[in-house]
């Protein structure tokens, strides 16, 4: 099996595929396996072409890099992306496979057998494999140091002999992966958190971090038979909102993260929350890309509205690039794990559910039930 690691080419996107010691762990499963990856591929994540070269991969062209028998990328592929990849050839990235259709009936025509990491099962078995958790990680924790630094003030309590510093209190609505990363991480800062969620299964997790969970128990658990939560009705939306208004008056720092897969974000924080907030509270949002949490949140921009600022960046895994990087490049290599046949040749078993399930494209066809077509 031929694996190759194009560098990236979206906008922004500082992480790689693979990193220099699961190349190394790669190589050491089967003499049958080739990796090549791209020159530059690693540089934006800290890992320099000679680490990859010890670790027994051939750095070279993007042509070498995606001559491989499965191409392994991190961003979802640009239609010139698409372009570069031929019939038959295996391709594993992040490919927004709920929503992006255009994506998806590209890679099926272009014959590309394309594997979805948004699409691993959130199985026990699959954990191991899973990006969107070890992704979430990166950017929760990413989430509370930037919104500790726009904050421009000290998280923990202080006594000086300046004065006492009171500790910061922060907010964090949705505590999925990513925001009870983003709940511990504010903890480690010396914050006083809330953790809010409408599945009830999270407010154990947000209390076992050291937080205090929001019990807006006029709310049924809202969590489905997968484990995720389930829409509200608008009418609960707007209890929701108007609970949370009255206690965004009082934090110092809102960090969000709450989402639906597959949907837009719901609106948690209101314009006319953000005009009860103190000036110079902030507010960071994670689901910005997808609509935001926060009604005044814009994607990839900062607003200031009335002294509140309003943070919504976009890829913040990319922003922690190092580890982000090493965390999915495992998930890739768990996952490869399933596909090495005898001699390190390419098997793919649609026997398995993780395999079965994390396909999208195959033989000129989309597959999976909920894969936009
Ligand atoms: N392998 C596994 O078993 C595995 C791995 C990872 C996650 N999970 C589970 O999957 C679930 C979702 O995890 P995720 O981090 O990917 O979620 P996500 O990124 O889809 O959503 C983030 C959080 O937002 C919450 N949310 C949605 N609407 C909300 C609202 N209106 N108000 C407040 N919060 C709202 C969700 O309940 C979720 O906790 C969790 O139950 C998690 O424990 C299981």
């Amino acid at each position: 099996m031929k694996i190759g690691v194009p560098k990236e080419t979206a906008e922004g996107e500082r992480r790689v595929a693979l990193v220099p010691d699961a190349v190394r762990s790669l190589l050491g499963k089967d003499d049958g396996i080739a990796i090549a990856v791209e020159s530059g591929a690693g540089d934006a994540a800290g890992y320099p072409d000679v680490q990859y070269e010890e670790a027994g991969a051939s750095v070279g062209s993007r042509s070498d890099a995606l001559a491989g028998d499965v191409v392994l990328s991190v961003a979802v592929p640009s239609t010139a992306g698409i372009a570069e990849l031929k019939s038959g050839q295996v391709l594993i990235t992040h490919l927004s496979p709920w929503t992006a259709a255009e994506t998806n009936n590209a890679l099926a025509a272009a014959g590309v057998t394309a594997f979805a990491m948004e699409a691993i099962p959130r199985t026990t078995r699959a954990q191991a494999m899973d990006a969107l958790s070890s992704q979430a990680t990166a950017a929760g924790y990413a989430a509370a140091l930037i919104a500790s630094r726009e904050s421009g003030r000290f998280w923990g309590m202080l006594t000086t002999a300046a004065g006492t510093i009171r500790p910061a209190k922060v907010l964090v609505l949705g505590a999925g992966v990513a925001g009870l990363q983003a709940i511990a991480t504010a903890k480690r800062l010396g914050a006083i958190v809330t953790g809010f969620d409408i599945r009830r299964a999270a407010w154990e997790q947000i209390a076992s971090l050291g937080g205090r969970p929001l019990e807006l128990d006029f709310i049924p658990d809202a969590e489905d038979e997968g484990g995720y939560a389930r829409p509200l009705t608008e009418e609960e939306n707007e209890q929701v909102r108007q609970a949370l208004a009255e206690n965004a008056a009082r934090q110092d720092v809102i960090i969000t993260t709450a989402a639906i897969p597959g949907r837009a974000a719901p609106i948690l924080i209101t314009a006319d929350a953000v005009a009860n907030m103190a000036p110079g509270s902030v507010i960071v949002d994670l689901a910005a890309e997808t609509g935001g949490n926060c009604e005044l949140t814009e994607a990839g921009k900062t607003v200031d509205s009335g002294g509140v600022r309003i943070v919504g960046p976009t890829n913040l895994p990319s922003a922690m690039a190092g580890h982000a990087s090493q965390l999915y490049a495992k998930n890739l290599e768990n996952l490869l794990g399933l596909m090495i046949g005898e001699d390190g040749s390419l098997e793919l078993d649609f026997e398995d559910d993780i395999i079965d399930a994390a396909c999208i494209a195959h033989d000129g066809e989309v597959r999976g039930e909920r894969t936009a077509k």
